[in-house]
């Protein structure tokens, strides 16, 4: 026989396949029916496959989640798993650092690849190489050390690295804060400068020893005195989620609710933090609601679909959650990630294919994770 004629169907067979695991397919159908699909998936992929769900992600995706955390919690478990594929239901550099510190036979996936972070695209290397030269140029860089955020590029984590710096996240702030104060006089912490300002100001560094970098203004916009002056230099960036909380929303609470505490994440701005009763990761804030006693309120600053499942989940044992912003803010990229973007990779994977693979470069990543070890050291 023809050998073309052999191949031929086993051909359209591959293509049928291909065609039948194409997202389109997937993107089509309602959240419900990806239920009974998911955990078929899953069930035949078993051990190979662990899946890390942020607790920002929407319920019909995190109900899936073999572990749910932070970013710190997650960054831990990816460290530790021994999966093959770590499925990722957060944002892109959640999944990045999940590279980082996996080891070299893992592979990472992000079910969409558009699920990034405003806040870490706000800071770019090139950005901060700039400001890193001019921090040089005016004789600071000796006594500096650059802290970055875990939301950032692994570029920057590596950036950090290299310079004797590491990572942090919004629940071990505090402790990497005394990590480089202990080896250096000055801090330059990218990109959120709100926590960056909390976690100072909670540490007891006056306002006048910090100073706003603006990458997009020549010498970030700082005068070499001011610069000298400071003992914080906090980038230009913020959580266009978080800092929606305004200092009002706190005043209407406690006008309007009373004994209810507020209770809301480090990337809220400096003048929320101050009102608030408790600033903390969206773990901390899971846990002191568990750890409240039956009739306590809260009115919680952080990401809708967070507050929204504490209400559900807390109602019943008799406390009250509610958001601290009535219109609610939204995470619209971690919201990205949906039942049928999970469906699509995990059916792909069934079938042998790895989509979406989030792979950091070698060079990158060696110094990366050195910032990022750095940062699991320290004790929270
Ligand atoms: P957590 O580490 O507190 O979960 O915060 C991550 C994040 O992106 C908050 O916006
Ligand atoms: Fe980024 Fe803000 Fe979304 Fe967190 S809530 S992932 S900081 S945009």
């Amino acid at each position: 026989m023809n050998g073309l004629l052999e191949i031929a169907p086993a051909l359209a067979v591959a293509e049928n396949v291909a065609d039948s695991c194409s997202l389109n397919n997937y993107l089509a159908q309602p959240d419900h029916t990806m239920d009974a699909r998911i955990a078929a998936a899953r069930e035949k992929l078993g051990t190979d496959v662990v899946l890390l769900g942020h607790h920002y992600q929407r319920d019909e995706v995190i109900r899936f989640a073999d572990f749910t955390g932070d970013s710190y919690k997650l960054s831990k478990v990816a460290a530790e798993t021994n999966a093959k594929y770590m499925l990722f239901c957060g944002v892109h550099f959640m999944a990045e650092t999940a590279d980082v510190l996996g080891r070299a036979w893992q592979q990472v996936i992000l079910p969409d690849l558009n699920a990034g972070c405003s806040m870490a695209d706000m800071a770019e290397i090139g950005q901060v190489e700039d400001c890193w030269d001019a921090l040089e140029r005016a004789g600071l860089s000796d006594d500096l050390i650059p802290l970055t955020y875990m939301n950032s590029a692994a570029a920057i984590k590596a950036f950090c690295g290299e310079r004797g710096g590491l990572v942090c996240t919004s629940s071990n702030a505090r402790g990497a804060f005394e990590w480089a104060f202990a080896r250096a006089e000055k801090i330059l912490f990218l990109p959120d400068q709100h926590l960056g300002r909390n976690t100072a100001s909670a540490m007891g560094i006056p306002l006048s020893e910090m100073v706003v970098w603006d990458p997009y203004q020549i010498n970030g916009g700082l005068s070499p005195d001011r610069l000298k002056a400071a003992k914080v230099i906090l980038w230009k960036g913020h959580c266009s989620v978080h800092q929606r909380f305004l200092p009002e929303h706190v005043d209407r609470v406690r006008r309007e609710e009373l004994g209810m505490q507020v209770i809301v994440h480090p990337e809220c701005r400096w003048e929320v933090c101050q009102k608030a009763d408790d600033v903390g990761s969206t773990e901390h804030i899971i846990q002191a609601i568990e750890r409240a006693p039956e009739g306590s309120s809260f009115a919680v600053g952080t990401e809708i679909h967070l507050v929204n499942r504490l209400a559900k989940r807390f109602a019943p044992l008799g406390k009250r959650v509610i958001t601290l912003d009535d219109s609610g803010c939204l995470c619209t990229t971690m919201y990205r990630i949906s039942p049928q973007h999970l469906a699509w990779a995990l059916e792909n994977l069934v079938e042998g294919r790895v989509v979406n693979r989030i792979k950091v470069d070698e060079d990158v990543k060696q110094w990366a994770r050195v910032a990022l070890d750095r940062m699991l050291e320290i004790k929270i």
